[in-house]
């Protein structure tokens, strides 16, 4: 009897020691109660399978001390992982702690490019004046970039433009002008639309002209439209983007697709008209090609040039941007150098 007190007392002593020893997870606990409460292979739970060799008037004493061994060691071990659990628990919060007077890493925020920029702003003046925002294409087909613009295949105004042909009939946009037809195949006057995100090419390439480039297309059909419509629009809109002192000329021009066709300048923000290097001397700026709409064109969409009229006018982005931000040469603007476009945030 003595003998297997002492053992079981031995057991107690063991699993004790362990724990105070070798503990220090609860993946731990776990490998020791193991050692002691696993059915088959735990100490204990073979005390259980040695029932059968023990003298049938002692199996039931023996078997009452096995069954509170276990039950003190399942408490005790339950006891050791609600520790542990605790403990992993402390340690844990200590790890993931954070300091909240720490100041933060700095982080750098970008801006918008600043053809990005100029589009936005230009978006905003006019649909402040009542325009609606109309999606050009990069692919056009010849018939909406030249033929119903007036341009016919052997017309040599074709030329004013140097086009990347995609085949005989697909190309990629020279100018945002096909958004004039598109627009008037699909809508009835009065149409008073400008068309953005804008993107053409032509095959030129050097300080001033890139092979992509961005234009915005500006369009308004209406009875009795006239250019003193036209010019009335652009003065306000020179005036937001370049200084409330600056003012338009329009010069004769052509372009097919507007008659009688205008280049407008503007007169020079930074010297004032007096003649500067910017304006090379001459006071005036060129900015923008603008008219009033052929009559041919209008007829070309289906619509009565008798009884309507429009005007016209494109606008390129980045030559607008390289004037107001001073920038004097168009590949800085592509070249996504970040000590030149971070200096330019206007939004
Ligand atoms: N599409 C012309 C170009 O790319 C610009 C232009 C001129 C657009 C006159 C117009 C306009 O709408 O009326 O050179």
């Amino acid at each position: 009897m003595s003998e297997r007190s002492d053992r079981f007392a031995g057991i107690r002593q063991e699993i004790l020691e362990g724990m105070e020893k070798r503990v220090e997870s609860r993946a731990a606990a776990f490998e020791l109660r193991k050692q002691f409460l696993d059915s088959k292979t735990g100490k204990i739970g073979q005390m259980m399978k040695e029932m059968k060799n023990i003298a049938p008037e002692e199996r039931a004493s023996f078997g009452k001390s096995v069954n509170e061994l276990k039950e003190w060691a399942q408490q005790k071990f339950a006891e050791l992982d609600e520790k542990m659990k605790a403990k992993e628990l402390r340690l844990r919060y200590e790890l993931e702690k954070i300091d909240v007077t720490m100041p933060a890493e700095e982080r750098e925020t970008g801006n918008l490019h600043p053809v990005t920029q100029i589009r936005n702003q230009l978006m905003d003046i006019f649909v402040g004046m009542g325009f609606e925002v109309a999606q050009t294409r990069e692919i056009e087909k010849d018939y909406y970039n030249f033929e119903a613009l007036n341009i016919p295949k052997d017309h040599p105004a074709r030329d004013m433009q140097d086009t990347f042909y995609l085949s005989p009939e697909f190309l990629l946009a020279t100018q945002t002008s096909a958004a004039q037809i598109h627009t008037m195949e699909k809508k009835k006057p009065p149409i008073k639309i400008v068309a953005a995100p804008g993107k053409v090419f032509r095959s030129d390439d050097d300080a001033t002209h890139s092979p992509m480039f961005h234009q915005m297309e500006g369009l308004v059909v209406d009875k009795k439209i006239t250019l003193c419509d036209l010019k009335g629009m652009l003065d306000l809109f020179v005036k937001k983007i370049f200084g409330e002192e600056t003012t338009t000329r329009l010069r004769p021009s052509y372009f097919p697709f507007t008659e009688p066709s205008v280049e407008v300048d503007v007169s020079c923000y930074a010297c004032g008209g007096k003649g500067c290097k910017l304006c090379k001397g001459t006071g005036w700026i060129e900015l923008l090609g603008a008219g009033i709409v052929n009559n041919k064109v209008l007829e070309n969409c289906g619509i009565d040039s008798e009884q309507y009229s429009g005007l016209a006018f494109g606008i390129g982005l980045d030559r607008t941007a390289m004037l107001k931000y001073g920038i004097g040469n168009v590949k800085l603007l592509f070249e996504s150098d970040l000590r030149v476009l971070s200096q330019i945030n206007d939004n």
